[in-house]
């Protein structure tokens, strides 16, 4: 019995930006009330975790044990804890649901305020880490996940529990990256029956986008991507049209005059997947006038600014963002998970590299990669 104690078990810590993580023994204090120590069996690399350990990421802070995308089993759970119990197979939540804050009470959004403050300075709920290195320093969290060590502690409103009969080696990829895209196209958007699309950025997240468009029935999904490795995938995931705006521009023309061209007018809804600023204007302005919405969902690096002339807004397009697909991540995760086992929404697909967990560093390598959509880490090799 581990319950009540602490837990000395592997983790990659991040000690420096810009620096390997170094895969070490921590120990991992038990769960205290409102918590949930998490034994994770496997985790995906995000490009959020790439992004902070360079240390572009203004908010990032050191050291700290990365990881938001991944799964696992309850060990112990503290005091007041009712939503999981030990041996449940749960996903790590980044955006909490505590269903009682002003936000989780609105349909209108998937952000809670419960744990925000304490989870963007990297502790839990009562400011203080369960996470200690072999010289007794205090290691930070990260986005409320820290999914890169065997064991991890969670707030209760940041984990929810689904079938166990979902393998966790593949849906742990429903911790960010699938959710996002494929929540962003079926609720932030809504798309439906007939819509045209354009996702800008064939990535996991701009793939999900594809696959939640031609799960809706869209009648025109065109994928925009600079790498002409990502023509085949996007095919796969249902796009009926692929543009390279590099290569498929006749001179002069702009990949905004491409789409409005091909598409009598422009789409009924653009999203960015890549997390540049110039893709989301262009994703903006290929929108239709009148009623055309385009959704922002790639992250920008810090002090980045959008712009457009506020003529397109005033002509009817709309700019929207989304954060985890605007999925709230307790109440509808098993809904995903159903049109998973349905096979509406794919998720193995995407896993095109598995490691071990001591081979981490090597996973962010593969990001770099055009053939890289996720590499799995299993956490026990
Ligand atoms: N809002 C959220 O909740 C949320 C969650 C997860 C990820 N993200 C963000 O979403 C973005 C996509 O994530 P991903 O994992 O799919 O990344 P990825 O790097 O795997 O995919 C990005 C794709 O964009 C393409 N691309 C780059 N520049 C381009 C350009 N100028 N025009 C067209 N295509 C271009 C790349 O070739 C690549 O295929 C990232 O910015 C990530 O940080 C946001
Ligand atoms: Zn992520
Ligand atoms: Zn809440």
């Amino acid at each position: 019995m581990t319950a009540g104690k602490p837990i000395k078990c592997i983790a990659a810590v991040a000690y420096e930006a810009g620096k390997p993580l170094t895969v070490e023994e921590i120990t991992v204090d038990p769960p205290k009330a409102h918590e949930v120590r998490v034994k994770i069996d496997y985790t995906a690399v995000c490009h959020t975790d790439a992004y902070t350990l360079s240390g572009v990421d203004p908010e990032g802070a050191f050291p700290a044990i990365l990881g938001h995308e991944g799964a696992g089993i309850v060990e112990s759970v503290g005091e007041s804890v009712t939503n999981v119990k030990p041996g449940d197979h749960v996903i790590a939540l980044y955006t909490a649901e505590c269903q009682k804050c002003k936000f989780c009470t609105s349909n209108k959004t998937n952000l809670c305020s419960s744990v925000r403050a304490t989870q963007g300075k990297g502790v839990m709920p009562d400011g203080t880490s369960r996470f200690h290195n072999a010289k007794g320093e205090d290691l930070l969290h990260f986005m409320g996940c820290s999914t890169f060590s065997r064991y991890t502690v969670l707030a209760d409103v940041s984990v929810v529990a689904i079938d166990p009969k979902a393998p966790l080696e593949k849906v742990c990829l429903l911790g960010c990256g699938v959710t996002t895209g494929y929540g962003a196209a079926v609720k932030t958007a809504n798309v439906q029956k007939g819509d045209t699309v354009a996702v800008f950025g064939a990535g996991t997240v701009g793939l999900s986008v594809v696959q939640g468009a031609k799960v809706r029935g869209c009648s025109k999904i065109i994928v925009v991507d600079i790498n002409d490795d990502k023509k085949t995938w996007a095919s796969e995931f249902g796009a009926t049209d692929f543009i390279n705006p590099m290569k498929d521009l006749k001179k002069g023309e702009t990949i905004v005059d491409k789409l409005v061209e091909i598409t009598d007018g422009g789409l009924d809804f653009t999203f960015d997947c890549t997390g540049n600023v110039n893709v989301m204007r262009d994703a903006l302005e290929a929108c239709h006038k009148g009623w055309g919405q385009s959704i922002i969902i790639g992250v920008a690096a810090a002090g980045k600014e959008i712009s457009t002339r506020p003529f397109q807004l005033v002509t009817g397009r709309v700019w929207k963002g989304s954060a985890f697909g605007g999925i709230k991540g307790r109440s509808e995760m098993n809904g995903l998970i159903s049109d998973y086992f349905d096979g509406k929404l794919k998720v193995d697909e995407f896993i095109t590299h598995r490691r071990g967990f001591t081979e981490i560093n090597d996973a962010f390598e593969d990001l770099h990669h055009g053939d890289c959509l996720r590499t799995v880490l299993d956490l026990s090799k």
